[in-house]
C-alpha cells in the first residue's frame, strides 16, 4: 500500500510516522520548505499523549517539554476562584504534557527522516486531485518548476484549515460551523510567574480581558494567551500588547520586566467538514474540524484522529478489514468532534470570557467538580478518565483472525 498524506504539520508527521514504521510506503507532500513553528499548540490531554507513546516518541517530548501540575481559575486581579489539583495526571504514562508545536514538530521530522519508507516532498503544493476505484492521483505545483504528479492507494489531507483536499471534496466555501467574534493573542513570553503564586496553568475570567497563562518548559518559558478586540489590525495588536500585559500579568510589568519571545493573533472557530472520507481520500487534524485553544482539545483530537486512522488503515493493509472501516472513521471521528471536542472546547471559552466573573466563580458546576475532586480520589478518578472520551479504537472492527 502506498498512502500520500498532505501536509506536514504535527497531524501528518505523526500519521507519516505510525505508517511507515508498520512498513506501508508514505508519501508527506509539504508546501512549505520548514515546519510553521508559530506559537500554537502547546499542551496535549491524555488521549493524544497516548499516541505521541504509540509512535514512540513520548520520552524526546518528555525530555524537552513538561508535565504541568495544578490549574486553577483566577479573576483579573488575581485573586483564586478554584484549584483543580493535578489536572495533567501525573502519575500516568500518559499525563498531559506540554511542549511548543515547533519543537514537537521537530522530535516528529527527526522520527520521520530515519524511516526508509516515508518521503517527504518539500515545497510542493497540493493543487488538485481525482480519484477513481483503484487509485488517488494528487497534482502538485513546486515552487520551481511545472506540475507534478504523485498516485497512491489513499490520500489523506492533513493540510490544515485552510486545507486544499478539503476544498478539492467540498468547495472553497464549505466548512460548516462558526467564527467566535473575538481574536485571541498567543504569545511565548519568559516571565516568572512563580514568583507570584500561579500555578503552572492559570485560566483569568473576564468578559475582556480574559487570558490563559501557562508554563511551557523547563527553562521558564510561557504560553500567555489573551482575548482583544477583534477590530484591530495586526499592528494595532502588537502596538497594545505592552500595555495588556501590563494590566493582565501579576507585577503588572513594564516591557523591560518580560522577554517577549513571539506573539500571534488568531481568529477562532468551531468548524467541521461534512464527511472525513470521500472513496479513497479522508482528513485529519484542523482539516477535518476546528475548535478554540481553550482547553488544549485541538492538536489533541488531531492526535487520536491520526491514531485511529492509522489502525484502519494497516488493517486494510494487512487484509484484517476491508475498506468500509473508513466509514467508520468517518462517522464515529465526526461524533466525536460533536459530542466532545465542539462541546466542551465551547463550554471552556464562554466559562473564561463570562460576562460575570463573579457569579461563575460562584455558579459554575465545574468548579464545584474540582473542588470535590480535590477531596475525594474517587471523583477524581472520573474527572480523569473523561480526558479519554476523544479516543476510539478502530481495531475492534477488525476481523478476529489474523488473514493467511
Ligand atoms: C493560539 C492557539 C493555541 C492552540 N493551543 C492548543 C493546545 O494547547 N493544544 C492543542 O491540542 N491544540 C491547540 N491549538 C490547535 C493546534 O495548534 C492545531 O490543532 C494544530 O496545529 C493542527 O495541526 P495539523 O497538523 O492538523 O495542521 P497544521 O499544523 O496547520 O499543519 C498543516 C500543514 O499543511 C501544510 N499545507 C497547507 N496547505 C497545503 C497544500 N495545499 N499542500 C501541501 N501542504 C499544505 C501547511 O504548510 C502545514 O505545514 C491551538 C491553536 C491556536 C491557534
Ligand atoms: C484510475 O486512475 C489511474 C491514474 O489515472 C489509472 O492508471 C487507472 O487505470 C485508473 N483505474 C480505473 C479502474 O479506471
Ligand atoms: C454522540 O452522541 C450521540 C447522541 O447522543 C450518540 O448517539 C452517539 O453514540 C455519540 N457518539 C460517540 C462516538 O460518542
Amino acid at each position: 500500500m502506498h498512502v500520500i498524506v498532505a501536509g506536514a504539520g504535527p497531524s501528518g508527521l505523526l500519521l507519516t510516522l505510525l505508517l511507515a514504521q508498520a512498513g506501508t510506503q508514505v508519501t508527506l507532500i509539504e508546501a512549505e520548505g520548514r515546519l510553521d513553528d508559530r506559537p500554537r499548540a502547546a499542551h496535549y490531554g491524555p488521549a493524544g499523549v497516548r499516541e505521541l507513546d504509540r509512535a514512540g516518541l513520548l520520552d524526546q517530548v518528555r525530555e524537552r517539554g513538561i508535565v504541568p501540575g495544578d490549574m486553577c481559575f483566577r479573576k483579573l486581579d488575581g485573586s483564586l476562584i478554584v484549584k483543580l489539583k493535578d489536572s495533567s495526571q501525573a502519575g500516568t504514562r500518559n499525563a498531559m504534557t506540554s511542549l511548543s508545536l515547533g519543537e514537537l514538530g521537530q522530535v516528529m521530522l527527526e522520527a520521520v527522516q530515519r524511516q526508509p519508507r516515508a518521503t517527504i516532498l518539500w515545497n510542493h503544493k497540493v493543487a488538485r486531485i481525482e480519484q477513481n476505484e483503484s487509485s488517488v492521483t494528487t497534482f502538485l505545483c513546486p515552487k520551481d518548476g511545472p506540475e507534478v504528479t504523485v498516485q497512491g492507494d489513499y490520500l489523506v489531507g492533513c493540510d490544515g484549515a485552510n486545507s486544499q483536499v478539503r476544498r478539492s471534496l467540498f468547495g472553497d466555501l464549505n466548512y460548516p460551523g462558526r467564527t467566535w467574534d473575538a481574536q485571541i493573542v498567543a504569545t511565548n513570553v519568559y516571565y516568572p510567574f512563580e514568583k507570584f503564586g500561579w500555578e503552572d496553568v492559570n485560566f483569568v475570567i473576564h468578559p475582556k480581558h480574559y487570558f490563559m497563562a501557562a508554563k511551557l518548559n523547563k527553562d521558564g518559558l510561557w504560553r500567555v494567551s489573551y482575548g482583544e478586540d477583534p477590530k484591530l489590525t495586526l499592528d494595532q495588536v502588537l502596538e497594545n500588547q505592552p500595555k495588556k500585559f501590563q494590566m493582565l500579568l501579576p507585577g503588572h510589568p513594564s516591557k523591560d520586566d518580560y522577554k517577549l519571545v513571539s506573539c500571534s493573533p488568531y481568529r477562532i472557530h468551531q468548524r467541521c467538514a461534512e464527511k472525513f472520507r470521500v472513496g479513497r481520500i479522508c482528513l485529519a487534524g484542523d482539516a477535518a474540524h476546528l475548535c478554540n485553544p481553550f482547553g488544549g482539545l485541538g492538536l489533541t483530537g488531531g492526535l487520536t484522529d491520526v491514531g485511529g486512522l492509522f489502525d484502519c488503515l494497516v488493517g486494510i493493509s494487512k487484509g484484517r478489514c476491508d475498506d468500509s472501516i473508513l466509514d467508520k472513521y468517518d462517522t464515529i471521528r465526526r461524533q466525536i468532534y460533536h459530542n466532545v471536542t465542539d462541546k466542551m472546547s465551547s463550554i471552556n471559552f464562554n466559562r473564561v470570557s463570562a460576562q460575570d466573573p463573579d457569579r461563575i466563580a460562584r455558579e459554575d458546576e465545574f468548579f464545584q467538580l474540582c473542588k470535590e475532586a480535590n477531596e475525594d480520589p474517587a471523583v477524581k478518578k472520573k474527572l480523569d478518565e473523561g480526558a479519554y472520551a476523544l479516543s476510539h479504537d478502530f481495531t475492534q472492527y477488525w476481523h478476529p483472525q489474523a488473514s493467511l
